[in-house]
């Protein structure tokens, strides 16, 4: 009898410990600076200037993002730029590879 209600205890405080469970952001704000920092400076560079400490062992070379946009006609790539996100692919070869 106590070793049934033991287990019932248990499996009560697991399962409301299971509901009550939200999965952990990686980082608390969702702005695109912080999402930046978070995700691409070890590469690009605080300032998008290929200087992040992750920079020195790539194999190829880095995109400078602060041209992103004078390099195609004045105009911001957006979905080029999405496209890089989402896919990990863009026109000059394969993003991370
Ligand atoms: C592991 C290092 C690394 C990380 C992290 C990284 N990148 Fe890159 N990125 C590169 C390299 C290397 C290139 C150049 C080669 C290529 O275009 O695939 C590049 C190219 C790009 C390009 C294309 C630029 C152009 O001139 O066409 C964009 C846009 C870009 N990255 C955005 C991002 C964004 C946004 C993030 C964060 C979500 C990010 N990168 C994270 C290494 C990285």
């Amino acid at each position: 009898m106590v070793r049934s209600s033991t287990a019932v205890l248990f499996l009560s405080v697991a399962m409301a410990s299971a509901q009550t469970t939200t999965p952990r952001k990686l980082i608390a704000s969702m702005e695109g600076k912080d999402l930046y920092m978070a995700y691409c400076a070890s590469c690009h560079g605080v300032s998008g200037k290929e200087d992040g400490p992750a920079a020195a062992v790539l194999s190829g070379p880095l995109a400078d993002l602060r041209t992103l946009a004078q390099r195609n006609k004045g105009k911001f790539p957006l979905a080029e730029v999405e496209n890089v996100i989402l896919t990990g692919q863009s026109a000059r070869g394969g993003h991370g590879s």
